[in-house]
Order: structure tokens, then sequence, then C-alpha cells
């Protein structure tokens, strides 16, 4: 995120004195990564960011991981992990580990209640709004979110998930989250920048597209929790299943004590609406749908848009082998032409494994002949290591997604 911004009050020097009214010094914060040879920026505190008063062990949900063996492409129903919505689940501690592997693991989570304030040390986090809105607490400041946004939350971010309630809610629906998080940082893609950082004519997307946050949110402005001790819990590499673990921090202070900062690293949000499809004459491959990247991850969206139209086209994708990839499907919006016949829905996920040639379910090449429009809306993550599944997945396959192909009347059972 080479996109300079300055929020707040900053000294017109950097590294120099920066004082409040009554005369005492702010405490500057360098966050920057790769050490300090990549983007950055200085936040100003009220208070020193080191000061912790307690350190103790955070239980992180359940990371463990399964092979997909004997290996299978899945249909994952995400609904039925949270059959009575959100209550008393946040949208930190209440996530379920669907997919992982060394790279990304990505879970799901339906909450109603407020989330502790979080830091991921392990790397960035992009959260996909399914439904339901929030507001969003960060040290560089406030974001309201909802349907189809993306948020993305650079690694060691503190920042905190209040849902809205479900009746405050467009759809009336609570807060439902797609949260990837990466082991590395999440950006734009590369071939849609200058070699500068700024997004390229080409590219589906620009900065005027992203928000950034409201701030900096200082602790008195916070209403009535704004009280002199908070906790954060930080997850970071450990002991744990996949080599995560958790440490609650306990700061002798609120937290949101930023008065200013600027720089090129902080927290924005991209909905998912404002990407600009590319189409063309015939099948555009996916990178033509691509978002973000990571470390070995692509993401990529599939928006409602005009398809192919060249006279003979066939709308729905040719059949396809990602030798070097699994892909994953979440379908959140619309009606997904490809899939039909397979029982995917809104909520559900799907994984098509390297090994798998995959494609349109039977019946769905001849069906999509002469269309125009494809209202669906969904995301995808590529990944070129392979996916295993979480507690989250193990609960919610259905079982018998491997058969959907299948051309005879009679399906077998699994
Ligand atoms: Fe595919």
């Amino acid at each position: 995120m080479a996109h300079y911004t300055s929020m707040g009050a900053v000294p017109p020097k950097r590294h120099t004195q920066h004082r409040d009214s009554a005369g005492n010094l702010y405490y500057e914060e360098l966050m920057g990564e790769e050490g300090f040879s990549s983007d950055s920026s200085l936040l100003y505190h009220r208070r020193i960011p080191s000061e912790i008063s307690a350190a103790e062990v955070w239980q992180v949900p359940d990371q463990t991981l399964t092979p997909n063996h004997p290996l299978k492409p899945l249909h994952l129903k995400l609904r039925d992990l949270f059959p009575d919505g959100g209550p008393g689940v946040d949208a930190v501690t209440g996530r379920r580990l669907i997919l992982g592997n060394s790279d990304v693991r990505i879970s799901y989570v339906v909450a109603e209640s407020a989330s502790p304030f979080y830091r991921n040390a392990i790397g960035d986090e992009l959260v996909y709004i399914e439904r339901g809105s929030a507001q969003v607490d960060t040290v560089f400041g406030a974001f309201e979110v909802g349907r189809g946004d993306y948020v993305v939350i650079p690694r060691a971010t503190t920042h905190r998930w209040l849902p809205k309630p479900p009746g405050d809610d467009a759809d009336h629906e609570p807060l439902r989250a797609y949260c990837i998080e990466a082991a590395s940082h999440i950006t734009s893609p590369k071939s849609y920048r200058s070699r500068f950082g700024q997004l390229l004519e080409h590219s589906p997307y620009c900065e005027r597209d992203l928000r950034l946050p409201e701030g900096p949110l200082l602790a008195e402005d916070i209403g009535a929790d704004a009280g002199d001790e908070t906790q954060v819990y930080v997850k970071h590499r450990g002991p744990g299943p996949g080599g995560i673990a958790g440490t609650i921090y306990t700061h002798p202070f609120h937290v949101l004590d930023v008065v200013g900062w600027d720089g090129c690293l902080y927290p924005y949000v991209f909905n998912i609406s404002d990407f600009e499809p590319i189409t063309g004459r015939v099948h555009q491959p996916p990178p033509a749908h691509q978002v973000f990247e990571c470390w070995n991850v692509v993401v990529c969206n599939f928006v409602p848009r005009k398809v192919d139209y060249h006279p003979l086209a066939i709308p729905v994708p040719y059949y396809h082998s990602n030798v070097d990839s699994d892909e994953v499907m979440f379908y959140v919006d619309g009606d997904y032409e490809a899939r039909k016949g397979s029982g995917i829905g809104i909520g559900s996920v799907s994984l098509h494994p390297g090994g798998h040639a995959h494609g349109p379910q039977p019946g769905a090449m001849e069906r999509s002949l002469g269309a125009e429009y494809f209202d669906e809306t969904a995301v995808m993550v590529d990944t070129f290591k392979p996916l295993e599944l979480g507690e989250g997945a193990l609960a919610c396959d259905d079982g018998r997604y491997l058969l959907s192909w299948h051309t005879t009347n009679s399906v077998p059972e699994p």
C-alpha cells in the first residue's frame, strides 16, 4: 500500500519532539515491514506502546489440520457451522478453521458479540464480510464495514470487531466473516501497479476505491469502556498445532491511544462491488479476476458481469487442471451458473485440489449457451501448496461433492 496518508497530529519533521498541550512528549512508534526496507508508518502514542503488566496464554481456536486424503474435491456448507447465528460469539476467538497450509489459513465466523482487542503477529489478514455489519476499531482509526467489504489489516495492527445487532443491518443478518489469514503481506497484484506503487489504468480498481480509517481514534472518544487497562490477544508463532499460539498482553492503559500517524502502511477497506470486471469475446481466465495476492496465494473475485460475446462462446469455464494449485471458491451472492446441480449455494465453499481436473457440472455448459450476463459473486483463493482441512471443514463437508460430475442417472452413495 504505497499510498501516503497522514491523519491526526503529527510533527512537521519525523523523529522530532511532538508534545500535547500540557507539554508532555508523545511516543513515536515505527510500524514497518521487512525490517526497515518496505512500507511503514509512524504512530504517535500517549503511552509507551511497549508497556505491559502481564502476559498469559491464550488458547487460540483449534488450528489442527488434517490432510485431504484420499484426495477429494469438497463442498463445505459453512452456514451449518453456526446454525443459531452468532449470539455469544465474537469475530476473533469464535473463528472456525476451514482450510490451511503454511502460507494461509481460512476460517469462518458468525459473530454478534464484541471481540477483544486482537493483533495477528503472523501475517496480514483479509476479512471478507459476507453479510452483516460491524465497526472495526484500530490504532489507525475506525471503519464501518458491511456486506461485500474486504477489510485488509496489516500484521501486528491492534484492532477489535464490534458487530452491529442483526436488527440494525439492512439484510437483518449477523456479521458473517470469511477470514483469510496469511503468513505474509497481502497486497494488490504487482501486475496492477507501477514500479512506484500506483495502481495502473488496466487495474480493475484504483486508489479512489479504497476506504481509509476514520481517525485516529483516541481512547476518550470511544465511550464508557475507555478504562485504564486493556488486554490484547496476540496470535503468533508458537508451540500449538500448525505452529500457532496465542498470548494475552495486559496494558495498563487503553491501547487506542494514537493521536496521529502517517505513512504507507495502514488498514483499508475495498468493496467487491467496486471491482470492475474484465470481459472478453471468449472466456477470461481467473487472473483477469485477481484482486489481491500474498506469498504463494492469490485472491480473485467473480462479480456480476456481461459474459463472453463471441457468437459461438461457451460462457461457463472450460474444464481445467490447476496442476500447481488448490482452488477454494466461496459463493456469496447470486446464482453460480457453473455449479448448478452440485448442491452449492450461498455460503458454500468448494475445494478443487490440484490433481483433479474440474469444471462445470453436467448440463451447465449447454445451459449457458447464449447467456449474456452472470449474476454471481464469489471469492476465490488459490494456493500453491496443498490445503489441509481444519475442524470446521470436517464438520460441514457435504460428503458427496466428488460425485457431482457423475453423468448417469443413478449416482452411487459415497
Ligand atoms: Fe476452477
